[in-house]
Parts: structure tokens; sequence; C-alpha cells
């Protein structure tokens, strides 16, 4: 019967048939071990020479590293593993004997690797990573839809900025000129909770930033939510239910991934039974200068002040409260100080950095349009925008998760371009 490697331990003891690809062989003497992979796991598939006819046991000698093939056996338990299971093969089908890999056992430098990005997912760590991928975003799909958050998605090109106009990538569009992929589906859903109350987008963002750091990509995926009648505390408190329903998922369904990954789970065990700090911007740069940061206030926060933050803490910590000087036109200001927004940043635990960017946002017609004049935004551009606050405008708050970024906190994994299939950076389009 045809199975996945997944499900194996329903099958101790009875013949199954297995469709993939070779990981490796040895052989010694008249026993040959291939290891065996089919997209949902891996097993070590155990040929003897007296237990298959001579034709078996040849074919299985020229086997080459991912060549693709059928193979049928009976399923044992690891004499010392009881979690480990094995394939006694009583025969093979090739379907391709596979040419000389490319990528082989030694070690390859990452310009190397990224060249062979689409051979290179095949790895077991690359696997791992794509598993937990799939984890984190099927978990944020789950954890709104149990909130009543309606997916609503928005568009990729878009005719103006949202998160300023420095990192906008122009595409040349018909005889409209110039349109820009979206930096965020933000002032879109923004419209949509007018409709269906809490929202959210799914899909990828663009940002022509010349940041070559550990955690920035010109494309990535965002989820973007927003809510009607949500103000800044619970906007907080909903991306926290959130990043713990997220961690709670992994920890539930990657077990096999993290032990490949060599993540040891602790911190995020420990994460989960506490709240996430809350820290005004105005309290961060004080405890910044005692940690021995040279930060100036109304400065943004580096990538070594998000780590000074985090380094001791055993759960991740809001930034909040900005100075509007440094944020965007749409955040709302702080009733208690003007000079503020009401907005967060979420810091991740292990050097995770941010990976939430949340505020409440301007709801009053008159402040809004103020603050798209003074930063000199082109007005008809967003003359819709303004609409939402002229009919029936209500407080709304919301954020963004970067999902390479949780893909990357929750997978241990040090670079972010291992984090998305098919990664772009400042100077990589290919594959
Ligand atoms: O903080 P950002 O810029 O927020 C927004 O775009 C808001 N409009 C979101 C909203 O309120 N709906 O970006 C949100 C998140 C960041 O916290 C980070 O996780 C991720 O997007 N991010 C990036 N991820 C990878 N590469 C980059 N270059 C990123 N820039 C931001």
């Amino acid at each position: 019967m045809r199975t996945y490697i997944h499900e194996i331990d329903k099958y101790i003891d009875h013949e199954v048939t297995l469709k993939g690809w070779l990981v490796n062989k040895r052989s010694s003497g008249k026993i040959i071990f291939l290891e065996i992979r089919d997209g949902s796991g891996f097993i070590q598939a155990i040929i003897t020479q007296d237990g298959v006819s001579k034709q078996i046991w040849e074919l299985a000698n020229t086997l080459t590293q991912e060549s693709s093939l059928i193979i049928t056996g009976i399923v044992s338990q690891h004499p010392k593993k009881p979690s480990v299971f094995e394939l006694q093969v009583s025969t093979i089908q090739i379907i391709n004997i596979a040419q000389e890999y490319p990528i082989s056992k030694k070690e390859h430098g990452p310009d190397f690797l990224l060249n062979e990005r689409h051979l290179w997912l095949r790895s077991k760590r690359q696997w791992a990573i794509l598993k937990v991928r799939d984890v984190v975003e099927t978990a944020i799909h789950q954890y709104l839809h149990e909130q009543f958050f309606v997916r609503t998605d928005s568009p990729i090109l878009t005719p103006n900025a949202c998160e300023g106009t420095t990192t906008l990538f122009p595409v040349p569009y018909f005889n409209l000129g110039e349109v820009y992929l979206a930096q965020t589906g933000q002032l879109y859903i923004e419209a949509a909770i007018g409709s269906v109350g809490r929202c959210y987008d799914f899909g990828p963002v663009f940002r022509a930033e010349k940041s070559t750091t550990k955690r920035h990509l010109t494309e990535f995926w965002m989820m973007d939510a927003e809510a009607a009648f949500v103000e800044h505390e619970e906007n907080m408190q909903i991306q926290e239910e959130l990043v713990k329903a997220i961690a709670k998922q992994c920890l539930k369904k990657c077990q096999e991934e993290f032990a490949i990954l060599e993540r040891d789970t602790t911190p995020l065990e420990k994460m989960l039974t506490q709240s996430f700090r809350r820290v005004t911007y105005e309290e961060a740069i004080p405890l910044l200068h005692s940690l021995g940061s040279d930060i100036k206030f109304g400065e943004d926060l580096g990538n070594d002040d998000e780590r000074l933050l985090t380094k001791e803490s055993e759960v991740p910590v809001f930034i909040h409260k900005w100075p509007k000087t440094i944020k965007p036109f749409y955040m709302k200001r702080d009733p208690e100080n003007t000079d503020l927004v009401l907005n967060n940043d979420l810091i991740g635990i292990e050097g995770a950095g941010e990976i939430v960017g949340g505020s409440q946002r301007e709801d009053d017609y008159e402040i809004l349009l103020g603050r798209i004049r003074e930063e000199g935004l082109p007005e008809k551009d967003y003359a819709w925008y303004l609409d939402l606050r002229k009919y029936g405008s209500v407080a709304h708050s919301g954020f963004g998760i970067g999902v390479e970024r949780m893909v990357r906190w929750m997978s241990g994994t040090e670079h972010i371009r291992e984090c998305i299939p098919f990664p772009r950076l400042v100077n990589r389009m290919r594959p």
C-alpha cells in the first residue's frame, strides 16, 4: 500500500510502498542502507543481498544521490530507538537516475548554495525550515479566524506610499504613469474594516531598502491585521496572543523539524507562561544608556539596541509610544503627549529583533489631513483614505507581522534568506 513516511508508525510489520528520492547511500558488504525522503519525512531503507533478487540488488547499487524511486518493504521499529522506523526492502523501482548532484555533504558557501537554491531546498535543514514556515502561516490564519478576523487581501500595485516614500519600487503602468509595489496593505484593510469590522491580509510586500542585514529582504510576506473599535493597549494584547499562538503551534507540530535544526525550545516554552514586557520609548532610552548604548532621544532603535533590550529577557518586549517625528503619518497621536504616537514595535527574544510593528490609527479627519500636509504627501492620492474619517470614523488599530522574521525566530535560523523559498536580496534575484 502506498503511504507517506510521516505516518509510517501505523504500519509496523506491514508492507508499504514509498515514493521519493534518495538522500544518501552507504553500503557495507551484503547490506545497502538507503536514506529516503518523500517530502513528509526521512527514513532509512535496508537492502540485504539475501533478501532481494539479484536484479534488485544490482539496481540498488546504481542509485545516485537524488535519484527518484518507488520502494516497497516491511516497516520495522529501530531495535534501540522505538520512535525511529526502518524499511526492510523487498523491491525497488527506479524512476530517474540523478546526474552527479552539485550539493554534496561537504561544506558549501552561502553564495554557492543560494545559486543552487532550487536544489538546496531539498536539504534536510531547508526542508525543516519550509515546514516551520508552513506551521507559522497556518497558525496565523487559525488564530485570526478564531478571533473573527476576515481575510481581506489588499492590492500589490498601489498608487501611493504607506511607510514613507524612500523604500518604494516603482513600476511603469500603461498610461497612468508610475505606480509602486506595496510596502504593506494596511491602508486598504483600514478601508475594509468599515465592511467586516476586523480583517487581515496575507501576501508579499516590497521594500527597496539597501539593507544587507540578516533580517532584511526586499520581498517578504506580511500579515497586516486591522480591527475597528480597538485601541492601543488592546492592539498590543492581540499581538501578544497571536505571537503566543504561533509559538504554541510550532512547539506542537515541529518537534522533528526542531530536532533537525538543533533548536533548543526551552526559551519558547518559558515565554508562553509569562506576559510580554511593555516599555515606552521614553523609558527605553535611559534604559539603553544604562546598558551602554549611545542612542539619542528621537532616533530609531538599531539592531544592537534591540538586542540590548531583550538580552536578559525571557519574554518579547513591546517598545511603545514613539516620537511622531520618526513614525509614519497615519499613527494616532498620544492624547497625553502629542509629540508621541500610539504605536509599538515588538522585539522578539533570542536575537529575533523586531517582528511586529503596529499602531492605533489617526481617526480624526482634520488631524490626519494636517499630518499628510506636514509630510508633503500628495493629498489627492490620499483622498480615499481621508474619506474613511468622514463616514462613521471609529477608533481602530492594527499591526503587521513579517512572516520571515517570525520563521527565523521560531526555527532559530541565523539568516532570513533561508526563511523564504526564493529570497530576494539587494544583490540577488536568481533563481
Ligand atoms: O514595521 P513595519 O514597517 O509596519 C508596517 O508596514 C505597518 N503598515 C504594518 C501594519 O501596521 N499593518 O513592518 C511590519 C513588519 C516588521 O515588524 C518586520 O517584522 C517586517 O514587517 N519587516 C521586514 N521583514 C523582512 N524584511 C524587511 N525588509 C522588513 N521590513 C519590515
